[in-house]
């Protein structure tokens, strides 16, 4: 017997999966992976420089390949050739990317050493913008936003244990 077209299908057993690596795509692999490296306190792992057909084929003009082991995840910083185009500003992309912090006073330190990454002089900026304020909502959850190398924008937050499951 089967269900007739419209009907929903059971819900059945979730596989289980994992956030393992956000992308990161660059114009300037040595700037961005120094930044991921120094902003988050990881280390570059690996660096590729030779891609699969299927990779080749999905990100055309790939040339390397880094991967940042920092703040619990992986950054997979890759860079294109010259000659590569990037798409129209609308195409769609994930738009942040959210970080959590482990306490409120360590969210203020996210935000303080971006400033202080900042003020170094040591990165190329795509957005040379400061961070927002930390805006605190009235769950007490509290956040800031600010922009990476490249002009990618994460969240940093921090969740209090009462707020959880809200
Ligand atoms: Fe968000």
């Amino acid at each position: 017997m089967s269900l007739p077209a419209d009907e929903p299908k059971p819900p059945g057993r979730v596989p289980r999966a994992g956030l393992h690596h956000l992308a990161v795509e660059t114009a300037d692999l040595d700037n961005c992976v120094a930044w991921y490296t120094d902003f988050f306190g990881g280390t570059a792992a690996w660096t590729l420089d030779i891609f699969s057909d299927l990779t080749r084929g999905r990100l055309p003009g790939i040339t390397r390949l880094t991967e940042v082991t920092a703040a619990g995840t992986r950054f997979h910083v890759f860079t294109r050739s010259a000659a590569y185009a990037p798409p129209h500003p609308d195409t769609l992309q994930f738009q942040h990317v959210c970080m959590t912090a482990g306490s409120a006073s360590e969210l203020t330190e996210w935000r303080d050493r971006w400033q202080q990454l900042f003020a170094s002089g040591n990165y190329v900026f795509a957005r040379p913008e400061p961070p927002t304020e930390i805006v605190v909502d009235d769950d007490g959850v509290s956040s800031f936003y600010a922009y990476d190398v490249n002009g990618l924008e994460y969240e940093f937050t921090h969740i209090p244990a009462e707020a959880e499951g809200r």
